[in-house]
């Protein structure tokens, strides 16, 4: 025997040791990191599952074939390997072609890898692409509309009196169990409308009506993301899909058709000091998000809709008066009070939804402080700031919004339940 063989398997036996050893840290992190927020593999609903499940099939055809391939060619290199200096230039073995065994072999198993990829794909795209005939009747009907950077969500049958449809913006709720039919449309450039663990991604294209259909196995609080690059602040143009029972989204439904929460001040002056946070600007790219919303964001949902407890009637007369002076009812719509805006999202319940800014920061009385005296910082070249907060033409500034104000503006938002 060689001395090199009791090496070699030395050396083999470490390999595989290595590889073994590493196993864990590899798939723990790939668990991990399959069952977040954003996952299309851990998925909640019909469509995400038909197309992971497609992912699968490919994954497995493929895992296979690269498996006989790469096999192949390390028992070639090693079995085959030059051992000795007369292999090395030994001349090469004879040559042959034209095996049509082999031929016919690999034609049959690429047609067949083809086949089995081909058929639920086909099937997929013919599920995906519309309600089921049987849940049609029972689908709700959302408009998805797409802005430089945020989305837009009509109910078209859900018409209120001299208004027109219900709006809404960046969290759409939606009934668990039930069919969503989705039209999507885009007021400037394209963008993509991606909600990973429930449906996606279907691009919203100008002058192009494009849609898609998703469905809620239960109730559940989903990440909503833009998935077509769309400018500036295409990364942080999010939203949320809340899945509700029958019943809770009854409820939502009718006090989201209402008029905006009024809360009437007896006409004294606002608190000294108001209660709830103290604000010190984080800095860009500060998180925003708390550990306790994102440990159940659902739960958060639910608590958000409940007025707060510590609201003062005085500092939300100042900031409705203030969201006058400053010019927000010019790009706002806060229905049954004075903002008619509808350049910038639907502000008549800003006070129920979790997130603010797009679903960039969660919709807490510090993060939409935070907001509103520094846009630009939050999100750099969002529209409130170039055209709203800036005039555009000149470049200098129309208003800012001091501490105070700013207080007062939160009071008064967060009412608008
Ligand atoms: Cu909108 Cu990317």
């Amino acid at each position: 025997m060689s001395l090199s063989t009791p090496s070699r398997s030395t050396l083999c036996r470490a390999v595989s040791c290595a590889a073994v050893a590493l196993m864990p840290l590899l798939f723990g992190g790939w668990l991990n990191w399959l069952t977040g927020p954003q996952s299309t593999i851990d998925v909640a609903g019909p469509v995400a599952r038909s197309q992971r499940d497609i992912f699968y099939v490919t994954v497995w055809v493929t895992g296979v074939i690269f498996v006989l391939v790469a096999g192949a060619l390390a028992y070639a290199t090693l079995r085959f390997r030059a051992r000795t200096s007369d292999d090395e230039h030994a001349p090469p073995p004879p040559q042959n072609h034209g095996n049509p065994l082999v031929e016919l072999s690999l034609i049959t198993a690429s047609v067949l890898s083809l086949v089995i990829i081909a058929v639920p794909t086909l099937k997929g795209i013919w599920f995906d692409y519309q309600v089921p005939a049987a849940e049609k009747q029972n689908a709700l009907e959302i408009t998805a509309t797409g802005y430089q950077w945020w989305f837009k969500f009509e109910y078209p049958k859900e018409q209120i009196d001299g208004v027109g449809p219900l709006v809404t913006a960046n969290e759409l709720v939606i009934p668990a169990g039930r069919a969503v039919s989705i039209q999507l449309r885009t007021v400037d450039v394209i963008h993509s409308f991606w909600v990973p663990k429930l449906a996606g991604k279907v691009d919203m294209i100008p002058n192009r009506g494009n849609h898609l259909w998703l469905k809620a196995d239960k109730p559940g609080y989903f990440w909503g993301q833009c998935a077509e690059y769309c400018g500036e602040d295409h990364a942080v143009m999010r939203f949320r899909v809340i899945a509700l029972s029958e019943k809770d989204y009854a409820a939502w439904l009718t006090r989201e058709k209402g008029p905006a929460r009024e809360v009437k001040s007896d006409g004294s002056a606002p608190k000294a000091a108001p209660a709830g946070y103290t604000f010190k600007d984080p800095g860009p790219n500060a998180a925003g998000y708390t550990a306790a919303f994102d440990a159940d964001p659902l739960a958060a949902w639910f608590k958000q809709q409940k007025p707060d407890a510590s609201e003062d009637p005085a500092l939300i007369a100042r900031g409705r008066q203030l969201f006058q002076d400053k010019t927000c009812i010019g790009c706002h719509t806060v229905r049954g009070q004075e903002g008619v805006g509808v350049s910038g999202p639907d502000l008549t319940h800003i006070g129920s939804r979790t997130t603010i800014a797009a679903g960039l920061l969660e919709n807490n009385a510090f993060n939409l402080h935070r907001w509103l005296v520094d846009p630009d910082g939050v999100k750099p070249g969002n529209k409130m700031w170039t055209t709203g907060y800036n005039d555009s033409a000149t470049g200098k500034a129309n208003f800012r919004v001091n501490d105070e104000e700013a207080r007062a503006l939160v009071a008064y938002l967060h009412s608008l339940k």
